[in-house]
């Protein structure tokens, strides 16, 4: 079974004939992405991953996660951006959002900000559990991973010894460059490598993604044959109709050059809130450059229906939204009888709370396009490792089309370096003095 794209509530917005018409472009779009002959084509690496992920590597983590699992009540994972949220998503859509609450390990998280408040809980937290971190930087020089590594294995340090907190320490970085490269080798801690032609957000697959999601005690074979499944159906097959990473890009690309300015990724699981927050990166980090962009903004429903539910409903007409469906939950929660039925629930005795919220997602699709803010559907099987596996690659393929069909470079993020250029400035870094000088000027005046 394969997850799957519904766009019917499209077809008042998206006539048959332009849907044929972009047909070619999006051929030539997956054909750059395949062959790597595109723009950005030294960071194509990912399209072949799930085939050629070398079963020795795949070991490697399983065995390095089952020893960390073994001596640690808590696993760190420590990285910002695509060194972190491919992991978390993974991870949150399998155990829920409950699972520090319930499972034996916890695989909590670092460096993804710099607050001393989280720090100072973290840190308090950890003074009564067994633990270990995991580094992941690809440059190996971002500042908010490098700062919560310092003062974890800090504590880490103090907490066991040097030598046995080297022990507790895996870092993943790139084979040769950066700072975290170097404290690794000198101090000797084990070592996996990001490859060069993979970046940050599209690392999932790779130990950025692997070696936490095995930490959380879940199956990474089952998560790679999910991409292994996904591959298979979408590079073998370039026509619209039967592609679902295809037509979704085609979709969202012919609603932006309509005007459309937002999309919503919509959910109905809790579990599922990370999922979105990983596809923002994807899509905001590959496509807003260059003046262009649909902005991908997400919620969580019904929750957010009684936040954001009327201005998706009757707000400016310039958004559509993507659901994202799960057929088949793991529990079933059933409304109980109430003698006294003053809260007027007892129509709904005896039904379980996914019936419930599958109508609450069909009442608001249809009534969200009635409104003018159509939508289309993914539906997933299930909410499993390999179902993941599927989602995350079929956002992947899209994004990589979806990129060229705007005319950008899906692959890099010039963009990303201008607020470090002021923080470096105002924070004194050596090297950048007159920068420093100049920032002051202009924050006085
Ligand atoms: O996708 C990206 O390139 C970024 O989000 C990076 O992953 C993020 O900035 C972290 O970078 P690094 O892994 O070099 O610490």
């Amino acid at each position: 079974e394969r997850i799957t794209l519904n766009y019917t509530y499209m077809s008042d917005v998206i006539s048959d004939e332009a849907f044929m018409q972009i047909q070619p472009e999006v051929e030539q779009a997956l054909r750059a992405t395949l062959e790597k002959t595109g723009a950005g084509r030294d960071f194509l690496g990912w399209v072949s991953l799930p085939h050629e992920i070398p079963e020795a590597l795949l070991q490697d983590i399983q065995q390095t996660a089952d020893a960390l699992r073994a001596k640690s009540d808590v696993i760190i994972s420590i990285g910002i951006g695509g060194s972190y949220l491919g992991a978390r998503a993974v991870i949150e859509a399998v155990q829920g959002p409950l699972a520090p609450y319930h499972e034996a390990t916890q695989v909590l998280y670092a460096g993804h900000n710099i607050s001393s408040w989280y720090m100072q809980d973290l840190l308090t937290f950890l003074e009564k559990k067994d633990f270990s971190l995991i580094v992941i930087s690809k440059s190996g020089t971002t500042t908010e991973p490098a700062l919560a590594f310092r003062i974890l294995r800090d504590a880490l340090e103090k907490c066991y010894g040097k030598e046995e907190a080297g022990k507790r320490i895996v870092a993943i970085t790139d084979k040769a460059k950066g700072a975290l490269k170097q404290l690794a080798n000198d101090e000797g801690y084990k070592t996996f490598i990001i490859p060069d032609d993979v970046g940050g957000r599209f690392s999932v697959l790779t130990p950025v993604g692997l070696l936490p999601i095995a930490c959380a005690g879940i199956s990474i074979q089952e998560f790679i044959k999910g991409f292994r499944a996904m591959a298979s159906a979408l590079t073998a097959e370039s026509s619209l109709k039967n592609n679902p990473a295809l037509a979704y890009a085609a979709i969202r690309t012919l609603l932006y050059r309509q005007g459309k300015q937002i999309e919503i990724l919509v959910n109905f699981e809790p579990a599922l809130h990370y999922v979105s927050e990983w596809w923002k990166q994807l899509f905001g980090e590959s496509e807003g450059k260059d003046g262009k962009a649909l902005f991908p903004a997400s919620v969580d429903f019904t929750t957010d229906l009684h936040s954001m539910g009327q201005l998706i409903q009757d707000g400016v007409r310039n958004l559509f939204e993507t659901f994202i469906i799960v057929n088949k939950n793991r529990h079933t929660v059933t409304v109980p009888h109430d003698e006294s039925n003053l809260d007027t629930l007892n129509y709904l005795e005896g039904k379980n709370l996914n019936e419930i919220n599958f109508s609450a997602y069909q009442g608001t699709a249809l009534a969200h396009k009635d409104g003018g803010a159509p939508s289309m559907t993914i539906e997933l099987p299930e909410l499993t490792p390999y179902y993941l596996g599927q989602l995350l690659y079929f956002f992947e393929i899209a994004v990589a089309v979806s990129g060229y069909l705007l005319k950008v470079n899906p692959f890099d993020q010039p963009g990303v370096e201008a607020y470090k250029k002021n923080m470096f400035a105002l924070l004194g870094k050596p090297g950048v003095e007159q920068a420093t000088h100049e920032i002051h000027t202009r924050l006085e005046r």
